[in-house]
């Protein structure tokens, strides 16, 4: 079996895609196998994943500035601690003054891309966050936005993009309608956010999708759905995390997600998306302490440390014990350099846009 899946990482080496039954099969072969031969297996496809990572970006690592500007959310989907039925969260908003001085201490400490990340909070309007990007890009116009706030009209989106927004994340969460039920209530569709996610590749932007991994339901058939969808959509960014679960949600009994098999998804997205952004993501360093220097080796190349004001960061809870929300983590950046340093990586002061990508 192991020499089975072997075969099939070095064809996905080669061959940067293999199709759905086969990632399904190795998926599979990974599961059934003892820890040691899944040990080892994985210790191979991170050396190609490494391998093709530093072919295209060296062993340099970017940084995004994330700041969570707004924990209120219309929405319910039952993995997430911020959903609205949550009446145990104390919300919050930041100010546009409070935004812009994250992005001024961010930019000080060498960020050149700034995301905005919210709750789907229509307390902001379409004009707000346009009013808010144009704001960042006059003061910065060396600095890439990247906006991450759910599904919205395709007006909106085009107008965000005008005001000068050159990313945005949203996350696919499952590519298998089926699955995407068991996560979201039913005002939630699978198919609007597809729609969205089409629209933000036709009008422009550096588009990142991505799922949780182990998420209640999930099934080795899901996961090559997504790893399908992916090659389908060729997003620019691809965020994945373990599944975590939080106590005031439907899933609080839920199990987590596994760290390994995170790492593992990491290796095959390197090795069939060569060139994409994919981060080491915050989900990952908090079910394990060196999660995020261990998603680096898998093949991942970018870090969103947080630059939201400490007062706030524990309010923005996604899911339980979510790092870098103490006192001692006021500025992630240096913390970041340290660990990256560590794995004999390197962080940069670089926009890092996806290679080759030109705006128009
Ligand atoms: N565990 C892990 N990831 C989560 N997200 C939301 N809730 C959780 C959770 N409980 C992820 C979703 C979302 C992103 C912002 O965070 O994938 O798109
Ligand atoms: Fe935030 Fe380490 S990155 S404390």
């Amino acid at each position: 079996m192991k020499k089975q899946a072997i075969e099939k990482i070095r064809q996905l080496y080669r061959q940067q895609e293999l199709t759905k039954e086969s990632y399904q099969e190795l998926f599979e072969q990974w599961s059934y196998m003892e820890a040691e031969a899944r040990q080892e297996l994985s210790k191979e496809l991170f050396a190609l994943a490494r391998r093709r990572q530093q072919q295209v970006f060296g062993k340099q690592v970017y940084l995004r500035g994330l700041i969570e500007f707004t924990n209120h959310c219309r929405n319910n989907c039952y993995y997430c601690g911020i959903r609205a039925g949550n009446r145990k969260l104390e919300r919050y908003r930041l100010s546009k003054e409070q935004i812009l001085n994250c992005c001024q201490e961010g930019y000080q400490l060498g960020f050149r891309t700034f995301v905005l990340q919210g709750g789907e909070d229509r307390c902001f309007t379409s004009d707000d966050i346009c009013d808010i990007v144009r704001e960042i890009k006059k003061r910065y116009p060396d600095c890439a936005v990247t906006l991450s706030i759910g599904e919205w009209e395709r007006d909106s989106y085009e107008r965000f993009f005008q005001a000068g927004a050159d990313r945005y994340l949203l996350r696919h969460e499952t590519a298998n309608a089926i699955h995407y039920e068991v996560l979201h209530p039913p005002e939630l569709s699978w198919k609007h956010r597809q729609e969205c996610l089409r629209q933000l590749k036709e009008i422009g932007y550096q588009v990142g999708a991505g799922f949780m991994v182990g998420s209640p339901g999930q099934t080795y058939e899901n996961l090559a759905e997504d790893m399908q969808f992916l090659l389908e959509l060729q997003p620019h960014m691809i965020g994945i995390g373990p599944f975590i679960s939080h106590k005031d949600t439907p899933f609080a009994d839920q199990k987590n997600g596994s760290v390994e098999l995170t790492l593992f998804l990491i290796g095959i997205l390197r090795l069939t998306f060569p060139k994409v952004l994919l981060p080491a993501t915050t989900a990952l360093g908090t079910l394990a302490a060196d999660g995020r220097e261990q998603g680096i080796l898998a093949g991942a190349n970018v870090l969103m440390p947080n630059l939201s004001p400490v007062a706030v960061r524990k309010q923005y809870s996604l899911y339980d014990n979510k790092i870098c929300t103490g006192e001692e983590s006021a500025q992630c950046i240096h913390c970041v350099q340290n660990r990256i340093r560590g794995i004999d990586y390197e962080v940069v002061t670089d926009r890092g846009d996806y290679p080759g990508f030109v705006r128009h």
